[in-house]
This record gives structure tokens, sequence and C-alpha cells, in this order.
């Protein structure tokens, strides 16, 4: 159970973002293969336009993508470390606009101001409550036709199995089923799930239109969720559109084979 708190110690403080955060990226052959072939082909719809939101951007490993996609770009995130990385990484982008928050505001955002809001390997750490909290902004924050990609946690899914496993001793429990279930965890939060986030919107006049439900690493669940929203009134909004995709540790490793050739993101000054 990720915490606020535990979410603010460990990005704030413990982790040392020795990479800037391209370190999670080596599965895909790098920030820049993953970028364009496992980010972009999601949200090429939506890109450029003019005001983007990135909740929880890091050390800026899509800000540096997001940022050349907009008139526009305003960064939110807990930590003040990533922030002020942030900051001098971009120094020389006069549109981007930074904001710390607590974890759950978004208060600073002017209502009726948002194209597209972004979140990637963020919030999959954040609890139900929290995706509820952003949601319920969110609905106000964007523009009537505007369109928001969060990925968030889908562990709960599982979580009656997570229940089970709690009250095995936990001696036995690291023997036996740590490395099937609690392992590939990741520090998902387990209250959230995919059918959740598609309620919160519901609440709050917003319409989830799309959700990819994807594995992560090399663990065969699905543990994650993409989830597309719109106002409910605007014209993208449609039935939800639900995929479960096994296969997108696959699309990495193809990625990866491709970035060889292709890939020219450790020749680029200054990026
Ligand atoms: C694993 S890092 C990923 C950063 C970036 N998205 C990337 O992929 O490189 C998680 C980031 O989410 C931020 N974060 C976690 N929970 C948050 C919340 N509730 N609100 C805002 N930021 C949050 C952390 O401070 C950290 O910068």
């Amino acid at each position: 159970m990720p915490t606020i708190e535990e979410n603010q110690q460990t990005w704030d403080k413990s982790y040392e973002w020795e990479q800037q955060g391209d370190e999670w990226s080596s599965a895909w052959g790098g920030a820049e293969a993953q970028w364009v072939g496992s980010i972009l082909p999601r949200i090429h719809a939506f890109i450029p336009t003019g005001t983007i939101l990135e909740i929880a951007p890091g050390f800026g490993r899509w800000t540096n993508y997001l940022r050349k996609s907009c008139d526009r770009l305003i960064v939110v995130d807990l930590s003040e470390k990533c922030i002020k990385a942030c900051q001098q990484r971009f120094a020389n982008d006069s549109h981007i606009e930074y904001h710390v928050n607590d974890g759950r505001s978004l208060a600073m955002i002017p209502d009726n101001s948002i194209d597209f809001v972004f979140s990637f390997d963020s919030l999959v750490h954040a609890e139900a409550d929290v995706l509820e909290t952003y949601l319920a902004q969110l609905a106000t924050k964007l523009k009537p036709n505007g369109l928001g990609f969060i990925h968030h946690s889908n562990l709960g899914q599982y979580q009656p199995a997570l229940s089970l496993i709690e009250q095995i001793p936990s001696e036995m429990r690291a023997e036996i089923v740590n490395k099937v279930l609690l392992e590939p965890t990741r520090w998902r939060a387990g209250s959230m799930t995919a059918r959740l986030f598609v309620n919160y919107c519901d609440r709050v006049g917003l319409k989830c239109i799309g959700q990819e439900l994807v594995n992560w690493e090399n663990e065969s669940l699905l543990i994650d969720s993409f989830s597309l929203f719109t106002p409910k009134n605007s014209i993208w909004s449609r039935n939800n559109h639900v995929l479960e995709n096994l296969g997108f540790m696959q699309e990495a490793a193809a990625n990866k084979k491709r970035s060889h050739v292709y890939s020219i993101e450790n020749k680029q000054v200054g990026s």
C-alpha cells in the first residue's frame, strides 16, 4: 500500500535518480525507444496540442518529449527534488510551468485550461483515493474536448488472491508465493483497478473511452492500466473500449531490438 508519504519519502529522499529515470526504460532499449515505440503510438492522436498537464514527471523522462508537443506544458509532482531537477534540465524552455503539490491537489491549474493530461509510470504507486481526487479535479480542469491518458494500477483486480496470501504466515509466504504473486506487485497500489477508474470518471462527468490492461516487466498478470478519458459531452465521448494485452513486454523487447539500429538517443546533445 504505497501511501503519499511513502511516495514522498522514496522519490524525494531515498531514490538516487542516477539516470534521471532512464534506468526504467532499459527493457525498451532506452527512453527514446520507449517513447517512440510504446507511448507515442498510444497518444499520437492527441498531440501536438495547446496545453498539456503532466502529473508526476519525476526527473522529466517523458517531459523531454511532451515539451516538444505543445504550446504550454504544466508539470506537477509531489517531490520538490523532482521539480527542481526538471527546472534545471529544461531551463531553456520558457513554456514550461512547474508546481510541487501535496500528492493530491491541482488547485494551481486554472479551470477549463487543459487540452491533454498525461501521466506515465508514476500513478501506478498511487492508491484509489488519490486517483479519485485527481479525476474529480480534472473534470473541471480539462477543456470541453480535452483528453487524458493516465497509467495507473490494476493490481486491485487480484486483491482477493492477495488477501488470501496475506493470511499465510510470512515465513512460509516468502518461500511459497512471494515469487508468484507478491513480488510481482512492483509497489503497485493494491486498492486501484481499471473498473474503479471508470466509476470515478462517471461520478464526476468524465467518460472513460479506452483502457488497455497490461503486464509489466516479466510478470504475467495485468497489473497496470492505461486509461483514456474525456468530458462526457466532448466530441470524443464514446463507449469504453477495453483491451487485455499480455504481450506488452514482447512489444518492449521488439522496441529494444529495433533501437540498436534506429535510436539516436546517446548521440543527441543536450537532450
Ligand atoms: C517512478 S517515478 C516516475 C517519474 C516519471 N513519470 C518517469 O516515468 O520517469 C514516480 C514519480 O511520481 C511522483 N508521484 C508519486 N505519487 C504522486 C502523487 N500522488 N502526485 C504527484 N506526484 C506523485 C513521484 O514524486 C515521482 O516523481
